[in-house]
């Protein structure tokens, strides 16, 4: 976790909430419901659930005779989540060693968190361990970067004006778009009847200094990334050129992105 205070995660999580689930994360919660058919009266866990975007869904979907807990391992996050859902149970724990019983739940669910795990097998595993015979687990993650030009153009910006760092901690979110790797992560978990399939969404800004802002202030020093005023602007002013492919007339940002939802049964 990096250096920040209790107070500064939390904005960052704010920022998360109103500028990068929005554009991005918010349209999938439903898609991976559907997915591992979570239903009425289950329990049911969202792994790494950041501020809690899929947990929300999750909880709409179990109703009042379910339960839904969240896990996360960032405070901050999981402070802005417990002030949107106070009804969800939220623990804050690394996802390698979750904090429950073996056989907890009905299903387990991970949007967008395995590529940034240190050993994605090991949670699997450990998902695999908390899940009910019979129940679903089930995993998203973003297509490749190939697949996602606009990514890649502010990638190779940031690279081109800071250092490769941190156009790597924009590339390393879709660092898990290879569906072999995906199902054969699945089997050596012991998973099975792993299916892969693939979604298509669309990422929406507002404004090409609000996906700038959006990665700058919700995402960045999450990874340790503090960028000054002058260089913000910087990045803005060349990402106005980058993106120009990706603008509409009026200014918005907009373009095709992929994830992959990971399905399989624990028997
Ligand atoms: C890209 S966010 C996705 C959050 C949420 N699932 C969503 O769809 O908005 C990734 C989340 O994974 C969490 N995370 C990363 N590594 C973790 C770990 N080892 N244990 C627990 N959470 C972790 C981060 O704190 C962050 O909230």
């Amino acid at each position: 976790m990096s250096e920040l205070n209790i107070q500064e995660l939390e904005k960052v999580a704010e920022a998360y909430e109103n500028l990068l689930a929005p554009a991005l994360f918010a349209q999938w919660p439903h898609r991976l419901a559907d997915a591992a058919d979570v239903d009425d009266g289950q329990d049911v866990l969202d792994v790494a659930c950041g501020t809690g975007i899929l947990a929300r869904t999750l909880a709409e979907r179990v109703g009042p005779d379910g339960s839904v807990s969240g896990v996360d391992l960032n405070p901050g996050m999981l402070a802005v989540a417990r002030r949107i859902s106070p009804g969800i149970i939220w623990s804050e724990a690394d996802v390698e060693t979750l904090p429950y019983e073996d056989e907890s739940f009905d299903a387990v669910l991970c949007q967008f968190g395995l590529m940034l795990f240190r050993a994605p097998e090991v949670v699997l595993q450990e998902m695999k361990r908390v899940l009910r015979s019979g129940g679903c687990l089930t995993v998203a993650v973003f297509g490749s970067l190939e697949d996602v030009p606009a990514y890649a153009a502010i990638a190779d910006v940031y690279e081109r004006l800071l250092d490769k760092s941190v156009g790597d901690a924009l590339r390393m979110p879709f660092s898990m778009g290879d569906t072999d790797r995906l199902a054969s992560l699945f089997d050596s978990a012991g998973i099975s009847s792993t299916k892969v399939s693939t979604h298509k969404g669309r990422a929406r800004f507002s404004s090409v200094e609000n996906m700038i802002l959006a990665d700058v202030k919700g995402w960045f020093p999450f990874a340790g990334i503090e960028l000054d005023q002058d260089t913000i602007e910087a990045v803005i002013k060349e990402a106005e050129i980058a993106l120009k492919p990706f603008r509409s007339a009026s200014g918005a940002v907009g373009f095709p992105v992929q994830a992959h939802i990971v399905t399989g049964s624990k028997s």
